[in-house]
């Protein structure tokens, strides 16, 4: 079993590449009439710097990087150096690529030039980047850092995605948007290992069917090796969640501003709230209060709705 960091990473690798494939087709199909080809380029940038930089590129430097040089691993030279390097390089294309966005009105000769070149530059970057993680860094990640540095290097990791759930969620469907993957109707999109998919909302069940009654554990399905989850409201208030988790999926101990209750919809769950561990079956709920650490683990599959209130 891959450690939690390198799968993640590497899934997330598997939602870059299809954008950097679009990023490299709206230059392309870039012209000097159409006054929204800034607006499409502002949607990219938002991903490469959100998505690609800051959660991608920030789990690597701040967490991943930093345990190999702890193991021995120089960090302005050899493999990490090469790598820090060019996600400098990567930011300097994106830079450059806001900058054309930031314009108005449409494209001129000089930055339609400027924008294919940076595209192309900053996709095959990118490209032979993740080629080299995925084959040589990662591997040797996982050979230099031991079982236990793993093993922390893990909680780690998902306490830095959990802190960026709902960031990364939103970020991942601006991909799908990008990339037109976004599947229609009810289907979900595709389990990525480590990454929590997020169900797409099937027109007719939340906003056509209110008033209504449904089975909440139906509107989000299991999937093997991952969490899913599924947004029924986000408002400035909080927001009500459901979720299914496969067995061993899990949230390590973190703390929330807000409260959070969740209800267990099929199965069971052992929930932590500040050190005490009960068991949730089905048809009972747990509140888990702001400020207080809690953690989640499914030892078999369940779903649950998870109800968040912010205070405004
Ligand atoms: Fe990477």
């Amino acid at each position: 079993m891959q450690p939690y960091i390198l799968q993640t990473l590497v899934a997330e690798h598997d939602a870059i590449l299809p954008v950097l494939d679009g990023l490299v087709a709206c230059a392309r199909n870039a012209d000097t009439k159409s006054p929204s080809v800034r607006s499409l380029l502002s949607k990219y940038v938002a991903f490469c710097r959100g998505f690609v930089d800051e959660i991608h590129h920030g789990k690597e430097e701040s967490l991943l990087f930093a345990r190999m040089c702890a193991s021995g691993f120089p960090r302005d030279e050899g493999p990490i150096g090469v790598m820090l390097q060019e996600h400098e390089v990567g930011r300097g294309a994106v830079g450059a690529m806001d900058a054309i966005a930031k314009g108005e009105g449409p494209l001129n000769d000089a930055e339609l030039a400027n924008l294919g070149e940076q595209a192309r530059a900053f996709a095959d970057l990118l490209a032979r980047h993740i080629a080299k993680e995925n084959t040589v860094l990662y591997p040797m990640a996982s050979r230099a850092i031991s079982a236990d540095q793993m093993e922390i290097l893990d909680g780690e990791a998902r306490a830095f995605d959990q802190e960026r759930w709902s960031r990364k969620g939103d970020l991942l469907d601006l991909a799908a948007t990008l990339t037109g993957s976004l599947p229609s109707g009810s289907k979900q999109r595709s389990a990525r290992p480590g990454v929590v998919s997020r169900a797409t909302d099937a027109p007719g069940i939340l906003g056509a069917a209110a008033g209504e009654a449904v089975r909440f554990e139906d509107l989000v399905e299991y999937q093997s090796g991952t969490i899913v989850s599924r947004t029924l409201a986000k408002k400035n208030g909080g927001t009500v969640t459901l979720f299914a988790f496969d067995a061993g999926q899990g949230l390590s101990e973190h703390t929330a501003p807000f409260d959070a209750w969740a209800y267990v919809l099929d199965g069971w769950v052992n929930v932590t709230v500040d050190g005490h561990s009960v068991r949730v079956d089905a048809g009972q709920g747990v509140l888990m209060p702001g400020g207080l650490p809690h953690a989640l683990q499914a030892v078999e599959r369940f779903k649950m709705m998870l109800v968040m209130v912010r205070q405004v």
